[in-house]
């Protein structure tokens, strides 16, 4: 049989890799072996017994009541598209074509989409970036009030907390600020769905106040890819309008093994969830105080509070600079995959990320210290260069939603400044654009861009260093 997709999935198994990245069951260590041993019998579809996701009367709406409970929602609904489709929804329950969204510049690409569906107009909020680890951090909610008194015509505001990294702004705050200009906060919390399980991580968004909030079961939870929840957590939201918003985005042949995968993981969360996030949280703090004795590589602990705009930080995810070792996360990567036989969820350039979860334990994490110890022997070659400026202020001169009705042409990044993207430009992980489509192309933008392809950085809207851009513009 040719099958080159399972064939390369089958290898990464018999590679015997040690994962820290997602899903959140690490290759199903805590789903329970009877459930597994089901999967194939209950990939069943609408039947007598099985309800509908679209229109749920039996046991869907019956887990989603108990998830809504566990995650503190006043109503939840299982999505199978990730959160990506939650996010679509919620921007199309809140916003009409031509309304204004305040989102910010380092939102998922799932955000931006969103703009394209809704064709609502995005007014920016820059984040703080920490030079040091080339990373968009927090956003302050003195900016978010200070847009919100500028502009009288933005409806909804659209945090993402925490960000890929675990960096959490000040949400309570944020929140308090939006609803005393009487708009609508939704929360793109899709890495902070543990949050729920243990009071010693962050609050959750619900918890501060968010009217809207959705996560990614399958990133920290025991739950299989594409699993996701969208939680309602006021009456500011119109339920009928969210619900056909729902239906547009999700499909009609919804994955039964996906949404009782959600079930099962909320079940897990609850029974033993508090205590091995316990443990966890406790392993998490021994890594980074272990990493942060070895010369050259650092990782940001809970001193990073208070500045960049961070009220609060998930210790589960350990973002680790290695730029001291004069390696790009990239390198650093590639040797913890080809010596070590351990995959971190994703590198960009000087930092790598690990995600550890409820089934991570201690094997793993000294597994993993070892390993990053190691990293030192392996110094490299690599001019630390600190771009502070590649985060120009965007100038949106094409509505998001405009753009696909303009030819394109492909241009050498050499030549783009001035012209009109058209197209995202977004490095692949962590999927936050650096430029989006309608937008002229900066110096600061094309410098940046260029960096990044020349370290290997994988960019999507990028080949052979040329960008599409609009024509006649
Ligand atoms: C911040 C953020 N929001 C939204 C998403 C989309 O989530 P999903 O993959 O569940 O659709 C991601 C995915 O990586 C993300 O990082």
């Amino acid at each position: 049989m040719i099958v080159p997709l399972y064939d390369a999935l089958k290898k990464y198994i018999d590679d015997g890799i040690l994962p820290f990245h997602m899903p959140g069951h690490k290759g199903g260590r805590i789903i329970s072996r009877e459930y597994l041993k089901n999967i194939a019998m209950i990939d069943l579809t609408e039947l007598p017994g099985t309800d509908n996701l679209h229109n749920p009367e039996g046991p869907i709406l019956e887990a989603e009541k108990l998830a809504a409970k566990a995650f503190g929602a006043k109503e939840s609904f299982f999505l199978v598209n990730g959160t990506t489709s939650g996010i679509y929804a919620a921007m199309a329950a809140t916003l009409k074509k031509g309304d204004k969204v305040l989102i910010q510049r380092n939102s998922h690409k799932s955000i931006y989409s969103g703009l394209i569906l809704t064709g609502a107009y995005p007014v920016y909020l820059s984040p703080m970036i920490d030079f040091d680890y080339e990373i968009a951090m927090g956003v302050l909610p003195e900016d978010v009030e200070k847009a919100l008194k500028k502009d009288k015509d933005i409806k909804v505001v659209i945090i993402t907390y925490p960000n890929y990294y675990g960096f959490c702004p000040d949400i309570s705050r944020i929140s308090e600020i939006v609803h005393r200009y009487n708009r609508i906060l939704v929360v793109d919390e899709a890495h902070g769905a543990h949050f729920a399980f243990s009071d010693k991580l962050p609050i959750t968004s619900l918890e501060a106040g968010a009217d809207i909030a959705v996560q990614s079961i399958h990133k920290t939870l025991p739950a299989f890819t594409q699993s996701s929840i969208l939680h309602v957590g006021s009456d500011r939201i119109d339920i009928d309008r969210l619900k056909f918003s729902l239906r547009l985005f999700q499909t009609t042949s919804p994955s039964y093994i996906l949404m009782s995968s959600i079930d099962m993981a909320r079940a897990y969360m609850e029974e033993k969830g508090n205590k091995r996030l316990d443990s966890v949280i406790d392993l998490c703090n021994y890594i980074r105080d272990e990493i942060n004795n070895i010369e050259g590589i650092k990782c940001h602990g809970k001193d990073i509070i208070g500045r960049y705009g961070i009220k609060d930080l998930d210790v589960t995810k350990l973002a680790i600079n290695v730029s001291g070792l004069r390696l790009t996360g990239l390198e650093a990567e590639k040797i913890l995959r080809d010596k070590f036989k351990i995959q971190m969820e994703m590198a960009d350039l000087y930092n790598i990320l690990a995600i550890i979860t409820v089934a991570d334990g201690e094997e793993e994490i000294n597994i993993l210290l070892k390993a990053i110890r190691s990293l030192r022997n392996y110094k490299g070659e690599t001019d630390i260069i600190k771009i502070d400026d590649f985060c120009d202020c965007p100038e949106i001169v094409i509505m998001p939603a405009e753009v696909f009705q303009f030819r394109k042409n492909m241009v050498s990044l050499d030549n783009a400044e001035g012209k009109i993207s058209g197209d995202f430009i977004i490095p692949y992980p962590p999927g936050i654009p650096i430029i989006c489509p309608g937008e002229r192309i900066k110096k600061g933008m094309v410098k940046y861009i260029s960096l990044l392809y020349n370290k290997g950085i994988r960019i999507i809207g990028v080949k052979d260093f040329k960008i599409k851009v609009c024509e006649n513009v």
